[in-house]
């Protein structure tokens, strides 16, 4: 939710922070804003739109200050249009400030800020605190850092937020609590950015800001970080990036999604990478391996998780149980953290957040700690939130996933999660040592299998093709393809803005058969494992109501073949590893389909990829 990128050094600030902010605009883009530092003077621009409005809007200006900090926006509070953009300035001119997150209690701050005299410009919390950061100043007569600590110690909420005063071109002030904030060290200059993503270009060495902790960044000084609440100066860690610049680009594909679609084969590979030993009859994970006691006396596991996350979870319920026999339940995180659950100290609690910052799943998992469980994390990006509070997990190595709707986050939790069930299974004892090493071998062999899925393109070209109109959509799965039928139907709405469906095969008679009609198209997951009778009975009671049918079904088919509109055939696997070449052809009919009416396929509307508000 929302982006927020700075600069300060040698360099013009303008094209990083621009090229910085088109970078994270998968966080946001109801608006965008630019605010450059010049002694004693600034240059705001701002616009309602994307960072390309923001470009034309500074079209023709004088922009060559080396220090600025820019936003782009997921907009919470405030409709997006121009005046509640970011950055905002406080009422004398001279704070500036961009904003990422929440200010719960904007309000009574926002009562007494106008009774000592201040106006508000926007609708916005930020605004607010921008002139609180003010107030402090100029009351007290702080320095920058002082008056924002002073500030942010009266506030509740969520945020990461960078702030300048136009009294100094040389500094500028940063804090965390609840939202992310990187700051890249390059020599004799400073980025700051949501993610390493804007700077990657420029160096590999960065600081992630700690919950409650904030920075002063001088030019050609040292980052200086301390708490926000007691002031003590801490010592940052600094990192090393591991992503290049080739994977944060689209490489040669016309949208990231469709870039992200294609690398499965390989994202899920990495993901198996020196785990995944066959040879040697085991599969290597660390952090289960390191606490094993924990899921081996677990009463059950709970996974919290949202959106795609959260059917991964799905099918991670299905692997555990059939292959570890311990019990799961899987839990919307939005719903766990407010519904007062219980939890015990024997509990695992796996955490499933493709960005590691979703605020429901952290709070889920907060939740769980303070009551004692034992905290796992399946995490993609190496630094985050989540991946940080857990007790131990395991990265998905699946790359950056750029494209707002998640594609290959989602096969490699998928391929996780497979790897996590069979090392349970098998050291409990309940996987036999033939099927294990089976199941082993063959998951190896499932990237070339997903490389295969892939080749259906120009088939779901033409599904897409026929069907792109459509106002309404169904998808149905039975067992283990039961969620990939909901992340298909995700996938179709979120980017296309049909409305689509996902339901288990079985329960079609209990409602969604009655909007079944000639113009309705039935996505079917039938593969020859499982329970395929069972759904091939299900596509007869759609096909007697004239439903169009489309089904992705096993190759070699002929059963279903006679009875589809369309098919579309993926490999032969064992059931249990379906899910990941199931989701191959619906990632690509929703991208098909969205293109043809369109649609932003990368960035749909409304919708963002880090969730950090609630
Ligand atoms: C947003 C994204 C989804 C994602 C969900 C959970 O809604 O648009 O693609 O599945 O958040 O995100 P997480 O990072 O926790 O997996």
């Amino acid at each position: 939710m929302c982006g927020i990128v700075g600069y300060i050094g040698a360099r013009e600030a303008y094209p990083i922070i621009i090229n910085g902010l088109r970078r994270l605009e998968y966080r946001g883009y109801d608006s965008a804003g630019i605010v450059l530092n010049y002694p004693g003077s600034n240059e705001l621009i701002k616009t309602k739109g994307k960072v390309a409005d923001l470009e034309e809007k500074s079209k023709g200006k004088q922009l060559n200050a080396n220090i600025g900090i820019g936003h782009t926006r997921w907009a919470t509070h405030g409709e997006p249009n121009d005046v509640n953009s970011h950055p905002h300035l406080s009422n004398d001119g001279r704070i500036m400030l961009v904003h990422n997150g929440i200010i719960e209690n904007y309000e009574p701050l926002k009562i007494q800020l106008k009774e000592y005299g201040f106006t508000f410009e926007s609708e916005t919390d930020s605004e607010v605190l921008a002139n609180l950061i003010q107030y402090f100043k100029s009351k007290e007569n702080l320095s920058l850092t002082e008056a924002v600590r002073y500030a942010l110690n009266e506030v509740v909420g969520a945020y990461a937020i960078a702030v300048m005063d136009n009294e100094s071109s040389d500094e500028i002030v940063v804090a965390r609590l609840g939202s992310p904030l990187a700051i890249g060290l390059g020599e004799d200059e400073f980025f700051i950015a949501s993610d390493a993503s804007p700077f990657v270009e420029f160096t590999k060495d960065a600081i992630y800001l700690e919950d409650g902790e904030m920075a002063t960044i001088t030019r050609g000084e040292e980052v200086i970080v301390r708490k926000i609440e007691g002031n003590e100066i801490v010592s940052p860690a600094i990192q090393e990036l591991q992503i290049g610049l080739e994977q944060i680009e689209k490489g040669g594909y016309e949208h990231f999604m469709l870039k992200e679609i294609n690398e499965q084969p390989k994202s899920i590979l990495d993901t198996m990478r020196g785990r995944l030993l066959p040879e040697e009859g085991l599969i290597r994970m660390a952090g289960i391996w390191d606490h094993k006691e924990k899921f081996y006396n677990a009463k059950r596991i709970i996974i919290v998780a949202c959106g795609t996350s959260w059917h991964a979870g799905l099918v991670g319920e299905y692997l555990i149980e059939e292959f570890a026999r311990i019990p799961v339940e899987v839990e919307y995180a939005s719903e766990f953290r407010y519904r007062n659950p219980i939890i015990n100290k024997d509990d695992v609690v796996i955490a499933i957040s493709q960005s590691g910052e979703t605020a429901d799943t952290l709070a889920a998992l907060k939740l769980a700690k303070d009551k004692g469980a034992f905290i796992y994390g399946i995490c993609n990006v190496v630094g985050s939130s989540i991946a940080r509070l857990t007790d131990a997990g395991s990265f998905t190595h699946a790359g950056p996933e750029i494209g707002v709707a998640s594609t290959k986050a989602f096969t490699a939790q998928l391929t996780v999660l497979t790897l996590i069930a069979l090392k349970l299974g098998n050291h409990n004892g309940n996987l036999t040592t033939e099927r294990y090493r089976s199941l082993c071998y063959e998951l190896m062999n499932i990237p070339q299998l997903v490389e295969k899925a892939l080749e259906s393109n120009d088939i779901i070209k033409e599904i897409a093709a026929k069907y792109k109109d459509s106002e309404n959509a169904l998808y149905l799965g039975r067992g283990y393809n039961f969620p990939t039928a909901l992340e298909g139907a995700l996938k179709l709405k979120e980017i296309s803005y049909i409305h689509a469906e996902g339901y288990p095969a079985a329960e079609m008679k209990h409602g969604p058969i009655a909007l079944i009609d000639e113009n309705m198209p039935v996505i079917v997951i039938a593969p020859k494992k499982g329970h395929y009778d069972k759904v091939v009975s299900n596509i007869q009671e759609i096909k007697s109501r004239k439903g169009k049918i489309i089904a992705v079904v096993t190759e070699g088919d002929v059963q279903v073949r006679d009875l589809a509109d369309y098919v579309i055939e993926i490999p032969d696997c064992s059931e249990e590893f379906s899910p990941i070449l199931a989701t191959i052809p619906l990632q690509l009919l929703s991208y098909h389909i969205a293109v043809m009416r369109g649609a932003n396929v990368d960035q749909p509307r409304n919708l963002a990829k880090s969730v950090t508000v609630e």
